[in-house]
Formats: structure tokens, sequence, C-alpha cells
């Protein structure tokens, strides 16, 4: 069968410059495509961006440009951006572009056939920011959750689509259909909102009030946008209903969105596509938010707004990319943030592969003149390393397809790991010592360079750049050597290849990293709690305790530290606290305290701690944490 793959991003709304969040959707969407490129697959990666609509239009008027240059400019930065990251898209649609326009017009114009058009009245919620209605139920405090603003009443004559009449087919559907849309909790909360009547779609607006859309075929009046005009993207630069694309991709369509356009493409869309007469897309992507490195959303006025283009100046695209794809397992939210990248970047890219790589090609040079052995029988820890690299391809396929991007490059680490340690239990330098044991150096030497030329064609999708220089170094010019199907089997690198320049291709960086982050603006704009958002089973493993105070006297020498010995169920312990200049030891005996109870004992002034009681401080003030009634100690405070 021939394998075909089709990937989309979110087009992006060109009122806002290219920020983090798209590059990290864009940059996965690079990913799918150049792995399943490397692997055989037939492929087809489209982005692109979202022009029409009242914000774009509004932008535009408070630029004090006209739509279309202004729309012109902002799409022209997301393609400077793409390049950035060495993004390498086949596509990039423009939602004001001929093709689309007229394939817009074209399928309203097979939905009204279908009867599924109809002109009424409507009074509702507007939120400008999504550019849709929302329903009561969607608003958190009467607010849109998503831009945090009161939406608009409107009422005014709009075009509808009859979305509900799809509503039973669509759940079906999705039912009999576990892919359809992953992760599974998104999947869920689709089913959940079509478990009730979802209504109709408003999908046109009086060109009286924003001519900045499409003018609908039969009325010239009215126009459509958002989401009507921008979800045919995917169709519309396949050249539907007669190019040779549509027939050879759509099936196979994977899109790619963040989780605030869920359901536009999850119910909108296959709705649409339905009674347009198309099939429906593949497999809907759904991924997580990045956040700030405080864990808060990322905002101008917080200051903590990560700039991938500015890290991938600063170390790299490829680095920026591999950062993003393994720290993040998609489909979850994630901080993001310089000084996690560089850890990430010293452990596994200056340690794991760039140590592989030189002390591979170190030997090689100095034990056999930088021509790559030939491989005698294999033994010992052979057979492991032969063994895990071929099974690696598969295991790396699974967990792509199923959107798992992390595990993959941690599968792929783990190979590297593994090809590290065999270095070390084979200790080439003592077999280069031994001149009966040339014969198993060269074995070894031969098996660590042909891991390397494995391993260059598993990052190629995360770090295009990288596998270039592997391979220049291990001398590889043959591009059969590093097909999908030539890393399939161990022991296909010829023999004799001469090496290249030794060169360290991660180098590591040392000291702090000095983050750079844009300053909050004014003095309410900064948070008011520093926070750092952790997940409930971080907080689970800190066992908290009611503890009482059985005694407590001062430490001499450490004025401000006072000596307690407190009760926590059956256990005596003692703890010690920086708590003298607020309490007096006489006021603490008896007080039902608060104890972090599983904390590693620490010596403070040569007196040990076995735990460390909670207080509430502000500058010169503190009071102890207590609890508000009676209970034993010993009881946990969750
Ligand atoms: N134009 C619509 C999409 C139409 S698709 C037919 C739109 N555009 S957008 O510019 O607002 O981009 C939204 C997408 O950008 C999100 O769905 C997500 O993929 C990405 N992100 C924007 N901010 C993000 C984060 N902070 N984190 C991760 N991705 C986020 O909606």
């Amino acid at each position: 069968m021939k394998k075909v793959f089709y990937v989309t991003t979110p087009i992006y709304y060109v009122n806002a410059e290219p920020h983090i969040g798209h590059a990290y959707t864009t940059i996965v969407a690079d990913f799918l495509a150049r792995w399943h490129r490397i692997a055989g697959y037939d492929t087809y990666f489209l982005t692109g961006t979202d022009e029409h609509g009242e914000k774009i239009a509004q932008a535009a008027r408070a630029n004090g440009e006209e739509p279309q240059a202004f729309v012109d400019k902002v799409s022209a930065r997301f393609k400077q951006a793409w390049e950035k990251l060495n993004i390498k898209y086949d596509d990039f649609i423009r939602t004001t572009e001929p093709r689309h326009k007229k394939l817009v017009q074209y399928i309203l114009q097979k939905v009204r056939d279908a009867g599924d058009i109809y002109y009424g009245e409507y009074e509702g919620l507007y939120c400008v920011g999504c550019e849709r209605f929302l329903t009561e139920k969607e608003l958190v405090d009467g607010k849109c959750p998503d831009h945090g603003t009161v939406p608009e009443r409107r009422k005014e004559g709009n075009y509808f689509f009859r979305m509900e009449k799809y509503r039973l087919w669509l759940k079906d559907y999705i039912e009999k259909n576990p892919d359809f849309i992953l992760p599974e909790g998104y999947r869920n909360e689709v089913l959940s909102m079509l478990s009730e009547p979802i209504g109709d779609l408003s999908i046109s607006r009086p060109r009286s009030r924003v001519p900045w859309g499409i003018p609908l075929p039969w009325d010239e009046e009215h126009v459509t946008y958002v989401w009507f005009d921008a979800l045919l993207n995917y169709v519309s630069a396949l050249g539907y209903p007669d190019g040779d694309k549509y027939h050879r991709y759509w099936e196979h369509a994977w899109h790619l969105i963040g989780k605030d356009i869920l359901k536009p493409h999850a119910v909108f869309w296959p709705t649409m596509l339905k009674s347009a007469g198309l099939p429906i897309y593949r497999r809907l992507n759904v991924g997580g938010f990045l956040l700030g490195p405080d864990g808060r959303k990322m905002s101008k006025s917080l200051g903590n707004v990560v700039d991938p283009f500015a890290l991938a100046d600063k170390y790299s695209p490829d680095v920026v990319r591999y950062y993003l794809l393994r720290d993040l397992p998609y489909g979850a939210d994630g901080s993001v943030g310089e000084a996690a990248l560089v850890e990430r970047y010293n452990s596994d890219l200056a340690n794991d592969l760039g140590n592989l790589l030189s002390r591979t090609v170190t030997m090689i040079e100095k034990f056999f003149g930088g021509y790559i052995p030939s491989p005698g029988p294999a033994e010992g820890p052979d057979h492991e390393l032969i063994a895990e690299a071929e099974k690696l391809p598969d295991e790396v396929e699974a967990k792509v397809r199923r959107m798992e991007i992390s595990e993959a490059l941690k599968a792929v680490w783990r190979f590297i790991g593994r090809a590290n340690k065999y270095i070390d239990e084979t200790a080439p330098w003592a077999l280069a010592k031994d001149p009966g044991k040339k014969d198993r150096l060269g074995t070894v030497l031969y098996n660590l360079a042909e891991a390397l030329r494995i391993i260059s064609v598993h990052i190629e999708a995360a770090m295009p750049g990288v596998p270039a220089k592997i391979r220049e170094q291990l001398g590889i010019r043959d591009e059969s050597l590093t097909t999908w199907d030539s890393v399939k089997r161990f022991g296909v690198l010829p023999a004799g290849l001469k090496t290249g320049d030794k060169k360290i291709i991660f180098p590591r960086i040392e000291g702090p990293v000095e983050v750079k982050t844009e300053k909050a603006k004014t003095e309410e704009e900064k948070p008011k709690v520093e926070q750092n958002i952790i997940t409930i089973d971080e907080f689970a493993k800190i066992d908290l305790r009611v503890a009482e105070v059985l005694e407590a006297s001062r430490i001499e020498g450490a004025d401000k530290l006072l000596k307690l010995k407190v009760r926590i169920g059956e256990e005596t312990r003692q703890i010690v606290a920086g708590i003298a200049k607020y309490y007096a030891p006489e006021q603490l005996v008896g007080k039902k305290i608060v104890v972090v109870a599983n904390l590693k004992p620490a010596r403070l002034r040569g007196v040990e701690s076995q735990g460390m009681l909670l207080a509430a401080s502000t500058e010169g003030k503190l009071v102890l944490v207590t609890v508000d009634g009676d209970i034993e100690s010993g009881a946990k405070v969750k």
C-alpha cells in the first residue's frame, strides 16, 4: 500500500506577529512532514495565514493601513519566521488569494444547494477575539475564557449553516473512530459537546458592517469570514474539486491545532465537509499551550515572553526545535524557557550525542588512521547494541504515528545512551594497547560508526541541520546510506570510508544563563503572586502533617533559630526553624502547627532538623501556619 501523509497547521491570524505558540505548532508540523518524508511517505505540508475578518480589519485600521497592504506585510513576516526555524512547507495558503476565495464561494453554493443554509435574525454574545458567537455555557464570569473580554450583545441578519442536522452523525463517527481526535481527553470533550444540541452556525456578516470577507455568491450584501472561510483553506490549497493534490492527499489529512480552536475543527469543520459532500479528514491532533518559564500564560505585561526567533539566532534553529519537541509532550501544556533549553542542550546534545560522535571519530583517527575499520564477528555487548538499533525504527514510527514525538526522541536518546555505554563496556582504549586485539577494536569502532549513521537518520526530522555534520565526520556521502530502509538493518555502513575533520558540533554552554525577558510595564500589571505552576502529582509528593510542639528552646550562637521537639502521630522529631525573632520558645509549646514531614533531614548550625514548619511571612512579619480546630497530631494536611 502506498503510504501518503498530509499535514496542516492552523492558518495564523495576521493581526499579531509570529510568536512561540505559532512557532511550536509549526515546528511540530514540520517535524511530522520531514519524518514522514524520510520514512517513505508521499508527503505534503501546508501552512498559511488567515487574513479576513473584523479583527484583522481593525488591526489594519489601527496601523493606518488598507487591509490588503497590511495583510501582505504581516503574512510575509510569517514566511520569514518559518525560514528562521528551518520550516520546509510545500505550500503557504493565504485566504485573500483568488484560488481560495473561488473555492469558498463554490462550497458555499454547494452547501446551500444541499438545503443547509438559511437566513435568520440572530441575537447573541459575540467575541471579536474568537470571531464567533459564544454560548452562555462557554462564558466564565460572563467573559470569554480565552480572551478575558466581555462579549458584545449583537443582533443582526446572518446566514446560518444547519450544523445541528449533522450532530448525531458526527457523534457516531467519533465514537466509532477512537483515533480521530487525539489526545483522548479532547476527544471526550468533543463527545460531551455533541451530547447536547449544538445549534446552527452563523456563517456571514452584513457587508455594511464588515466588508473584509468573501461575498456570498447569492447575496453580495453579506460576506463570510472565519470560520467558514478559514477552515476551507485545507482543501482550497489542494485545488479542490479538480486538483490532483486533492485526490492524492485529502483523505490522509492530519490537522494540528491548539486546544483553543478545538470546537471549530472538531465540530464545525466535519459537519461542513459532510454537507458539502467531501470526506472528512483523518486525524485531529490537539496541542496544549506553552506557558512562560514561571508557568504562567505568556504575556508582555508579565515580562515572561519567550522569543523562539531570538533563541534560534543565539543557539541555532536545530537546538530550539529539538528542545521544544523533546521537552513538551504534544497535547499537554508546558513551560518553556531559556534555562531549560540550555539544560536540555548540555545533557542531550553536548553530552550524549556530541560526546558519542567525538569519541568515535577520535578513536577511528587515532587507531585506524581515519578509515572506518571492517567489523569482525559480533560478540558480547555487540548483540545488545545491534538488537536495540534494529528495533528502533519501528518503535519510533509507532510513537510518531501516535503523536508521541517527545517519546520517540527519548527512544533515540536511549539508543545514544546505549552506544555510549557500549564504549565503556568494550573499553577500546584498553583494546588498543594489545596488538592481538586489533580486530576486536576494529569491530567496536565500526559498530559505533554504524550506530551514529543510524542515529543521524533518526534525528533529521527534529534537527535537519545536524545529520550532515555527523555524516561529514564519518565520511558518509552516499545517499543510499541515509534512507529509512537503510537504518532498519545494522551493518550497512561500508568499511573504508575516510573520516572528515573532527569538529565539536555541540560545544558545552558553561555558566549561568542570562535570561533576558522584557520588563513588566507598570506596577499594576505585575503578577500579584509569583507562581510556579505544578501538577497535582507534584503536589502529592509533599507530605504535610499536623505536628504538636512539645518543647522549644533557643540555640546557642544562632539568634535567629529555635529548636523544637514536635510530635507527629506516634513519632517525635526535632525541627530547627528560623523563627526566633518572631516567637519566644514558651509561646510555642502546645501549638498545633503544620510541617513538611518528608523533607530530607538537614543540619542547621550543626543541629539536625528533621522537617520544616510552615509559616506565612511578609517583610518584617511572620506567623506560623496552624490548624483551625482540634485534630490529632500526625493528621495529613491536603
Ligand atoms: N486563524 C485561526 C485558525 C484558523 S485555522 C483554519 C487562529 N489563528 S491564531 O493565530 O490565533 O493561531 C492559533 C494557533 O496558534 C493555536 O491553535 C495554536 O496552534 C497556536 N498557539 C497560539 N498560542 C499558543 C501558545 N501559547 N501555545 C501553543 N500554541 C498556541 O486561531
